[in-house]
Parts: structure tokens; C-alpha cells; sequence
């Protein structure tokens, strides 16, 4: 049964849409499941306009359909994956695809039993490419909802319950594209305008929108200093493949805590990397040393995935070695 109280927001929505809605973003512009999917995939963690001049293209070049990505290594789905963090996200694209063979299911239930796919993005690719009547509930909507009925504060089992309250379940495509387009241009984190809010009319937050929600105490991130040893016999160096979660797969110079530089070594530099949880204060040192397992030519390390830090300690290597 269709909620009539929402009637008219729904109905705001479907002008708002038609006048101020990203209809030209390539992943509304596909019946692809693979394409849409890739596309909430890398917009999890990554704004739009990042995603779209740098990543989207690049990689359905590389790899067309979801079938081209089960048929290669996992390194070299990460390199594709380059330059755009969170790098679980390749890994588990990468396990998608050998588990559906590279056709993915149609339907939400099915989609969210993948690697990777939680219950926000398994709505939102059944409701793109499946036509699914499901809402989603992104950071941006979850905003957008704790304004609306006012709420301070809650869990998302509450979110969810008001996501499925206030969604349009006749034009659930339109609704949740707008969803994304007012999340991330209308009722923003700090300066929301609400005077061209298709929810405006019944919108219980708008007298003071930043109430809700109510803001946690940002806790400092903490410092990791590190050492990165760059290994080298002559012109190879040496490179190890991560096993940390947050970076596992990638390629990476040795990091040490607590190294002692000595004459024998010659400093690079120093750079800092910001990670979610915490910054990484790294200096550079390069070392000789004896044979090791993995050795590398700098033109090589540039085939290699890399992390945003270790990119940086390349560039300091490849400064000293002009
Ligand atoms: N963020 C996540 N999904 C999106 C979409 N379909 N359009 C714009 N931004 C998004």
C-alpha cells in the first residue's frame, strides 16, 4: 500500500529530478548490471567527480565485462585499482567475479550473499539495473533521513525502518538517484538549502537542520611513524606484497618501527600519508643490501600496484637516482 502522506514529496521528487538530476552520469546511462554495479562499487568510498575523470573509464577499458575481471590475476585487477584506496573493494570485485562467473544475479537478496556487496549496494544495483523496488541507505541518505524525522540520533536497524517508511515504491529508480543527487548537493553537511528541498514541505529538521544528527567528538587520528627501508642491490630494489588488511595484495617497500639510521644508509626524505584511521609519518632510507627475494627495476615497480605512500616513496627514490 502507497504511504499517501508522502504523496506530494514523491511527487517534488519526480519534477526535482527531471530539472536538476545527474542524468547524464554513465552508470544512469546503462542497463549493464556489471557497469552499475562497478559503479557503486567505487563510489562507496570515492566522490563522483574523482571516480568519474580518473577510475570508471579507465577500468571497463581494461576489463569490459565482469567475465574480463574473473579471468585475470588479482594483481592485476589492483593495479586498475591504483590511485583510488580502499583496495578491499578490487579484491573483492575480484572474488565476485570468479564466483558468478562473471554474471551477477539479479536480484537484491541474492546480490548481498557476494564479497563486497552489503545490503545498501545490493539495493541500489537490483533498483538500477534489475528494477527492484528497494530503498538504499548511504551516508548521504542516512543524512537526508535523520533530518527528516528529526532524529538525533540511532541505529541503522531504525535507519533501514525509516528508509522503507519514506522511499517511493512506484518510481524507486528516480528516488534513489535523487536520494544521491540531494545527499551530495542540497542537504549537505554543513549548508544545507533547504528552500530547494523536494522534501522541504514536510521536512521536521529544516528550522535547524545541523541538529541532526547530533555530532559525535572526532577523536584525533593517531601517529604511525615509520621507517621505509628501501633494500637495493645496484639498480633493483626490493619489494614485498602486503598481507595487512587494509592494504593486503598491494606491493610494498619494508616499513620498520623504531629503526635506528646509521652512515651506511642515505636518507630520501620524509612524507606524510593519511589513512582513515590513522597518518602515517614516514621517513625514506635506502640501504644496500645482500640478495633478497623480490628485486625490482624502478621501470618495472611502475608496472606494479602500489600504495598511496609507497608511490610517494618511489618518487623520493626516483628523485635521488637522477
Ligand atoms: N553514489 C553511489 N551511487 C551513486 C549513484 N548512482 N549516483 C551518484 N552518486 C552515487
Amino acid at each position: 500500500m502507497k504511504t499517501v502522506k508522502y504523496n506530494i514529496i514523491h511527487q517534488n521528487i519526480l519534477t526535482w529530478y527531471e530539472e536538476h538530476g545527474r542524468v547524464t552520469l554513465p552508470w544512469r546511462n546503462t542497463n549493464s548490471p556489471y557497469e552499475i554495479y562497478l559503479s557503486e562499487i567505487m563510489l562507496q568510498q570515492t566522490q563522483v567527480k574523482t571516480v568519474l575523470e580518473r577510475f570508471y573509464f579507465q577500468f571497463l577499458e581494461k576489463f569490459p565485462t565482469l567475465k574480463d575481471v574473473a579471468d585475470v590475476a588479482v594483481d592485476d585487477v589492483l593495479k586498475a585499482w591504483e590511485g583510488l584506496g580502499y583496495y578491499t573493494r578490487a579484491r573483492n570485485l575480484h572474488k565476485t567475479a570468479i564466483e558468478t562467473k562473471g554474471i551477477l544475479p539479479n536480484n537484491a537478496e541474492a546480490l548481498e550473499k557476494l564479497s563486497g556487496i552489503g545490503k545498501s549496494t545490493a539495493h541500489a544495483v537490483a533498483c538500477f539495473a534489475f528494477d527492484e523496488a528497494l530503498p538504499i541507505l548511504d551516508a548521504n541518505v542516512k543524512r537526508i533521513l535523520y533530518r527528516f524525522f528529526a532524529v538525533k540520533s540511532c541505529n541503522d536497524k531504525k535507519l533501514w525502518e525509516l528508509a522503507y517508511k519514506l522511499y517511493d515504491k512506484d518510481n524507486t529508480y528516480i528516488y534513489n538517484q535523487t536520494m544521491m543527487d540531494i545527499g551530495s548537493a542540497i542537504c549537505t553537511h554543513k549548508n544545507p538549502l533547504c528552500n530547494t528541498c523536494p522534501f522541504e514541505s514536510l521536512c521536521q529538521g529544516k528550522e535547524n537542520p545541523l541538529l541532526y544528527p547530533e555530532k559525535k567528538k572526532k577523536q584525533k587520528k593517531p601517529i604511525r611513524k615509520r621507517t621505509l627501508v628501501i633494500y637495493h642491490k645496484e639498480n633493483r630494489y626490493v619489494l614485498a606484497q602486503n598481507s595487512e588488511r587494509l592494504l593486503s595484495g598491494l606491493w610494498a617497500f619494508k616499513q620498520e618501527e623504531d629503526f635506528k639510521v646509521n652512515d651506511y644508509m642515505t636518507e630520501l626524505g620524509e612524507f606524510k600519508q593519511h589513512y582513515t584511521h590513522f597518518t602515517l609519518e614516514a621517513s625514506v632510507v635506502l640501504l644496500s643490501c645482500e640478495e633478497q627475494e623480490n628485486y625490482f627495476t624502478i621501470d618495472e615497480i611502475h608496472d606494479l600496484a602500489l600504495s598511496g605512500a609507497d608511490r610517494k616513496a618511489l618518487a623520493l627514490l626516483e628523485m635521488h637516482c637522477q
